[in-house]
């Protein structure tokens, strides 16, 4: 794993859009994973000006989205679908047919998940995987006690979820209970993980995430097991890591390292 310290949040979405800037630079036609919340909107953000100011190309581009509430429509100004769009697809050159994002008003919930996962597959796998974390320290909504081998599926939300995102709804009764969420066992075959985390509240999940053992109570510490994962982290999100000196060091050094 590769820990990355950035004193603000702008530094962090930067740094993150830089990574994925670079990866569309060396394959042009690159699957993209995306998360939403608020951690990600700053890289959207940033990924928005670079297409506007650098030219930054999305036309061969295709993404796959982490998750949706079920039962919301694509119009429901709280769905992840409505969420892409105005953050990021709307001012952006990628075309609509290479959007995925899982549905949260299929009538057969098996078999879309199967066809998301297909689809995934057929398009080459995943080559960058963008990843927010929550306060319970659960990747896309993969919540703790998720199997570390899970697939696309519907999982029921945990209570700290529904009222960490009661936020974006006027009570914490209008949150879905459930969410169609790729599973951990997805997520761990992109081949490149990048997770951004801000805030105090998120660093005592990181720390878990990063140091701890690798346990389904807290998903995101299934990345130790992934070849090439990055966190990419504000201060207050780092705060609880014990090697943070270390980590540090290894940033500082990194233009000499080998
Ligand atoms: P947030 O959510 O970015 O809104 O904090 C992250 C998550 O729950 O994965």
């Amino acid at each position: 794993m590769e820990i990355i310290v950035k004193d603000s949040v702008e530094e962090m979405s930067k740094a993150a859009a830089r990574m994925v800037a670079r990866t569309l630079n060396a394959k042009p036609n690159a699957v993209l994973g995306l998360a939403t919340g608020s951690t990600p909107l700053g890289l959207y953000k940033e990924l928005v000006r670079m297409h506007n100011d650098e030219g930054l190309d999305f036309s061969q581009v295709t993404t796959f989205n982490l998750d949706e509430y079920v039962g919301l429509t694509q119009k429901h100004t709280q769905s992840y679908h409505y969420f892409m769009h105005e953050n990021l697809f709307k001012h952006i050159n990628i075309p609509p047919q290479n959007v995925y994002i899982p549905s949260g008003t299929t009538d057969n919930y098996e078999s879309f998940c199967k066809w998301y996962e297909q689809r995934i597959v057929e398009c080459g796998g995943i080559d960058l995987q963008i990843l927010g974390i929550g306060s319970d320290g659960h990747i896309a909504f993969n919540e703790p006690s998720s199997s570390l081998g899970s697939r696309t599926r519907i999982k029921t939300l945990a209570k700290q979820t529904i009222d960490d995102n009661a936020r974006f709804f006027d009570s914490a009764e209008e949150v879905p209970i459930y969410a169609i969420t790729m599973g951990v066992g997805t997520i761990l075959e992109a081949h490149k993980i990048i997770l951004l985390a801000n805030g105090k509240n998120k660093a005592d999940a990181v720390a878990q995430s990063v140091e701890g053992p690798v346990t389904s109570l807290i998903t995101a510490s299934a990345l130790q097991l992934h070849r090439d994962t990055m966190f990419i982290l504000d201060r207050g999100a780092a705060s609880g890591l014990k090697m943070l000196d270390y980590y540090q060091w290894i940033q500082d050094k990194m233009p000499d390292a080998p």
